[in-house]
């Protein structure tokens, strides 16, 4: 018997089919790998769209998927379109298929596990699984890269008279992040040979405006394919703006941002701290 509290909030699929920009931007990566000659895999496939759009493009697509709600719409969808050439739906944990698998490898292997920063899902820990078990030599893992940018502003915490200093989704508009510095790519993760846990650096910003710096909005890219980059949408991996650790007066002056996080875990871990550049 699943966990339900474990399953994907069925409501946020259709949030998630509405995006366009995501939807679009994700079918044109899978294109620029469509071949009659070559397969193709989905881990985490969820209404199996994209799965279903590869059956029509590759000789032979599968999507796996755990929540039997909505693989349920893939399923279905399958069996009234006609053409889609060999497309098969499994339900079942992707960790457990890739333990398990032995069949023939894929030439693509497309997983939507992200999250903002790759905080909450374990993209990570999949694409590294499927590319020892499941990915040909030569094959193609979607994404490919994902890139975590940072940039540093000011974020009115208080509502109502209280300060709610927790992270906030930048796409509810609560209030406005008031950018100090240029955004900048803080770290980028090599899907298919990064191991997931704790990650920390440094890296230096240009202030481009006076003020007191109290947040963090942190933006994700995922390379999907050459020249087919998803920016995080309000569906996906969307911005975020998080509270630094202490707040800090900028002046003209460039600035250090020391960050950590653990990948896989939770947003509330991730720790923003200033320091002045020597
Ligand atoms: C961002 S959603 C979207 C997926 C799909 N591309 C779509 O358009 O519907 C991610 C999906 O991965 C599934 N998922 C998460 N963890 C999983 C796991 N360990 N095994 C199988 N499916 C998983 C969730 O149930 C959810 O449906």
């Amino acid at each position: 018997m699943q966990n339900r509290e474990l399953l994907f909030p069925i409501h946020e699929h259709a949030i998630m089919l509405a995006d366009s920009v995501r939807v679009q931007t994700i079918k044109r990566a899978i294109s620029c790998y469509a071949s009659s000659e070559s397969t193709f895999i989905e881990l985490g496939c969820g209404t199996g769209i994209f799965t279903l759009f590869a059956a029509g493009l590759f000789s032979r697509a599968v999507g796996v998927e755990r929540d039997p709600r909505t693989l349920k719409f893939g399923q279905a969808v399958a069996e009234i379109k006609s053409g889609a050439a060999d497309v098969e739906f499994v339900l079942g944990d992707v960790f457990d298929y890739i333990d398990c698998y032995d069949g023939p490898k894929f030439d693509v292997v497309f997983s939507e596990l992200l999250s903002p920063w790759l905080l909450r899902e374990p993209l990570i820990s999949v694409m590294s699984g499927a590319n020892r078990k499941l990915l040909k030599s030569g094959g193609k893992l979607l994404p490919s890269l994902v890139r975590l940018v940072a940039q540093i502003g000011t974020f009115d915490f208080q509502f109502s008279g209280i300060e709610l200093l927790s992270y906030h989704y930048d796409f509810l508009n609560a209030h406005r992040f008031q950018a100090l510095s240029l955004p900048r790519v803080i770290a980028e993760i090599t899907v298919g040979n990064a191991i997931a846990g704790r990650m920390e650096g440094a890296a230096e910003f240009d202030v481009l405006a006076v003020g007191e710096a109290n947040a963090v909005k942190i933006t994700t890219m995922a390379e999907l394919a050459p020249g087919v980059v998803l920016w995080g949408t309000p569906s996906i991996m969307p911005d975020v703006i998080v509270p630094l650790e202490l707040r800090q007066t900028l002046d003209n002056n460039p600035v250090i941002l020391d960050w950590k996080l653990e990948t896989e875990s939770s947003l509330e871990n991730v720790h923003f701290k200033l320091r002045r550049s020597k």
